[in-house]
């Protein structure tokens, strides 16, 4: 579908993505590049890296892409650091890593708990601190007289709770926590604004087919109020809308991306 926002949206911006060479991440990494920011890509396989900066070349997208785990305090200071020397500063870090299985809480060992923990908790911690310095209106490279943005992917499932979800809901929760006091800190003392994106079920994404496999078409299209599963599109244009000049006075900001589905009931 064709982008209803100017091509320029983003013209000039240097953008990181966790996550950024698949899935949501990489629908983010396409549409930020399509409205004219270059993109650096950080996951841990290189041939999905390699793959998605092709295809992002290849629409004239100016693209790199650095192996890296989240979960590294040095992969993190070294992709963030690479990305300023390939570009020459660092406006937006987008977290979309992630990790997801479904296991029963009685069933989870508390380092399967811990290792989705310190993927997309820490981890989103850990790359926001390596990028701050970068990220400051002042930071290195840069010109511009606003700080720069952070995104946080995470989720609508610890609204309530989600069967065989306990570490990711614990995950997400904290994500969230992070989006909103990073956005009062470095808000307040940096101009960095700090925002979420809360995806509700997303057709043709690693977390639906882990999920739910199946039954998805049948009984959520009952529950979701616009009647369909949502696409990694809309993520994208969320994204995209939140890191323009349209969001300016957005900080602190969670958006739930899922058709309504969370708050929605059966009918009486
Ligand atoms: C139970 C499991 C498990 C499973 C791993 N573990 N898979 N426990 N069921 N299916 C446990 C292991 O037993 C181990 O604990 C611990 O987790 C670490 O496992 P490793 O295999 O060593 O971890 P690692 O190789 O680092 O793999 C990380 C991973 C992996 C999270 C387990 O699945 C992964 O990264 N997947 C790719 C990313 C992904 O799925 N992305 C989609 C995200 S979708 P023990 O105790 O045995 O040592 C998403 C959407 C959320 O986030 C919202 C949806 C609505």
């Amino acid at each position: 579908m064709e982008s209803p926002f100017n091509s320029n949206a983003l013209r000039g911006k240097v953008a990181l993505l966790t996550g950024g060479g698949s899935g949501i991440g990489f629908e983010i990494s396409t549409q930020f590049g399509k409205h004219g920011a270059s993109v650096a890509i950080m996951g841990r396989r290189r041939n999905a890296l390699d793959g998605a900066v092709s295809a992002l070349t290849s629409l004239g997208i100016p693209a790199v892409g650095f192996e890296g785990d989240v979960r590294k305090l040095e992969d993190a200071k070294r992709v963030v650091e690479a990305t300023v020397r390939h570009f020459g500063k660092l406006d937006i870090l987008v977290n979309a890593a992630a990790g997801n299985f479904l296991a029963a809480a009685e069933d989870l060992s508390p380092n399967g708990f811990k290792t989705v923990m310190d993927i997309d908790t820490v981890g989103t911690f850990t790359m926001c601190h390596e990028a701050l310095k970068y990220l400051k209106k002042d930071g290195p490279g840069k010109t511009a007289s606003t700080g720069g943005l952070i995104l946080n992917i995470s989720a609508t499932l610890h609204y309530t709770a989600a069967w065989y979800q306990i570490h990711v809901s614990a995950a997400k929760a904290g994500i969230d926590a992070l989006t909103r006091n990073l956005a009062l800190e470095w808000g307040t003392d940096y101009d960095i604004r700090v925002n979420g994106i809360a995806p509700g079920p997303i057709g043709d994404t690693a977390g639906m087919s882990k999920l739910q496999p199946d039954e998805i078409n049948n009984n959520t299209r009952e529950s979701i109020p616009l009647y369909k599963l949502g696409e990694k599109w809309d993520i994208a244009m969320a994204a995209v809308y939140l890191a323009s000049d349209a969001g300016k006075y957005i900080n602190g900001s969670i958006l739930p991306v899922d058709g309504g589905l969370w708050l929605s009931r059966p009918r009486y």
